[in-house]
């Protein structure tokens, strides 16, 4: 089937820049995003291109390129659907909160209700691609779904997982390392996989698309995302190795990377993983594997978030304790919130978990972001602990770094915005009540630097 339109239900994190690069490099094919958050789209039409409703490097300039030529975002669902030949889902797949599988599975009624969409609508043969995070097997449910609503027009469901890092997005689906595609093994699975690919060859060289069944590249994202993590969580921790034996963990990192089967990436020692992605994806591994009765491989990865959680949790403590120990203001200044740097996104952000960990030891945090703003700092911490009173009374959020260290001794860093690397540490240090400590929880800071000024550096694993 030739595609001339393209519709992307789910115009978030993933379906707004992976829709954009499409039209961008398709200029043949119209390309309609479209959400049922009224904000979100009106957002994503604004003029002003600050405006948007992700913050991602480059990807403002694509969208400029692009919209009102071959690529549209709207709220209209129905009409998008009808008009496609090919229709992306890119929902949220959130962990459950009630429930069979509470805490762990992935909520797939998000995934669910646009299947649904889709059979009511559709009056004309449709490819529908799984671009969300899905459990193994995900796409015989949404095929059940699709036949059983509309028995008078040919779905084919494919997966198409989505790899892409938020604050690199543009840059990962630009020149990814590589493109699944998943589809049935008969003859109308084949083509539709074949229409596909040809979208996806535009830009991405053949070698690099790879065609699997369609439960393999289910499962293919899953496995990359909890092997990804597995890694941070286990440099995270041996840098609490690192700190009772003497060894630096930037050193070990090094030196393990150099080993070429090993590599050097997501070796870097942090206060925790955030990001929407990481956590509910292993739940949902660790869910699959306990609910076909595998309890070994699902404690086995239960492991990561594990660490995670003691990572996080342990980082606060330092902080307390030295505060007791020393008698020091119970102020900190907060620098960076989101999950990571380059992204407004805050979703799981260890900044939150540090946060909340503090107030509960009733210490007053100045908070400063470059990208996210006040309202979304007190959502993140309403959400976990429903504690909007204390919150208020704990915390005060700045647009400028300078402003957040009045009557402070400590700075905890929480995210590694390259800003912070370019502060003019001794200013800051002037300012700040004495004696002065900076716990880096990115390690991203120069040591020596900062103690020839006088601070006292508290890294991690070293
Ligand atoms: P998101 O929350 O940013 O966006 C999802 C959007 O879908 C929301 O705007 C929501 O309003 C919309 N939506 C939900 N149901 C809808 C419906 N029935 N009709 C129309 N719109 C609807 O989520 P995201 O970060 O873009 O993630 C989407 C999926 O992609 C998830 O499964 C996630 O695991 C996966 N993923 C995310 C990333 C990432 O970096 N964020 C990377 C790879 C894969
Ligand atoms: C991750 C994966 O990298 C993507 O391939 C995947 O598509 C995506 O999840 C998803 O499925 O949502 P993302 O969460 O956007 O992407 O960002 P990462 O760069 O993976 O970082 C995740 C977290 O790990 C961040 O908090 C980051 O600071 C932390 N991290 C990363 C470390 O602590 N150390 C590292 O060495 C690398």
């Amino acid at each position: 089937m030739k595609i001339k339109n393209i519709c992307c239900i789910g115009a978030g994190y993933v379906g707004g820049p992976t829709m954009a690069v499409i039209a961008q490099k398709n200029p043949h094919i119209n390309v309609t995003v479209v959400d049922i958050n009224e904000e979100r789209i009106n957002q994503w039409n604004s003029d002003d291109l600050d405006k948007l409703p992700i913050y991602e490097p480059g990807l403002a300039h694509v969208v400029k390129e692009a919209r009102g030529k071959n690529l549209f975002f709207s709220t209209n669902v129905k009409k998008a659907i009808i008009n496609s030949e090919m229709i992306f889902i890119s929902v949220n797949t959130p962990t459950k909160t009630s429930g069979k599988g509470k805490g762990f599975a992935a909520d797939l009624k998000y995934v669910k209700l646009c299947a649904k969409q889709i059979a009511d609508v559709a009056n004309s043969d449709k490819i529908v691609v799984e671009k969300s995070t899905v459990p193994v097997r995900t796409s015989e449910k949404i095929k059940e779904i699709l036949i059983s609503n509309n028995k008078n027009v040919d779905f084919q469901i494919l997966s198409n997982p989505e790899f892409l890092a938020e604050g690199t997005a543009m840059r990962d689906l630009q020149i990814p390392d590589r493109v699944i595609i998943g589809g049935d093994n008969t003859n109308k699975g084949k083509k539709a996989v074949k229409s596909l690919v040809e979208i996806y060859s535009s830009w991405v060289p053949i070698d690099n698309i790879l065609t699997t069944n369609l439960w393999s590249s289910e499962l293919s994202k899953l496995t990359a995302n909890a092997f990804l993590a597995q890694r941070i969580s286990s440099i995270n921790s041996l840098s609490e190795l690192c700190e009772e034996t003497g060894a630096d963990i930037e050193e070990v990192s090094k030196a393990i990377g150099m080993d070429s089967r090993i590599g050097s990436s997501f070796l870097k020692t942090s206060v925790g993983f955030g990001g929407s992605c990481f956590q509910k994806d292993i739940l949902n591994l660790v869910y699959i594997s306990r609910s076909i009765g595998l309890e070994k491989v699902a404690n086995y990865w239960e492991q990561i978030l594990i660490i995670n959680k003691h990572q996080r949790d342990r980082f606060a403590n330092k902080i307390y304790s030295l505060i007791n120990k020393e008698s020091l203001n119970k102020n900190i200044c907060i620098l960076g919130w989101a999950f990571k740097k380059d992204t407004n996104d805050t979703r799981e952000s260890a900044a939150i978990y540090v946060a909340s960990n503090l107030i509960k030891s009733n210490i007053n945090l100045s908070i400063y972001d470059p990208k996210v703003n006040e309202s979304q700092i007190f959502f993140d911490m309403n959400y976990i602990d429903g504690n909007d009173k204390k919150n208020k009374e704990h915390i005060s959020v700045y647009n400028n770094p300078l402003d957040c260290i009045d009557k402070t001794n400590i700075i905890a860093i929480l995210t590694e915005w390259d800003e912070f690397k370019d502060y003019e540490w001794k200013k800051i240090f002037d300012k700040m009540s004495k004696p002065a400590y900076i716990f880096d929880g990115r390690n991203i800071l120069d040591r020596d630097k900062l103690e020839s000024i006088g601070f006292n550096y508290i890294g991690l694993g070293r």
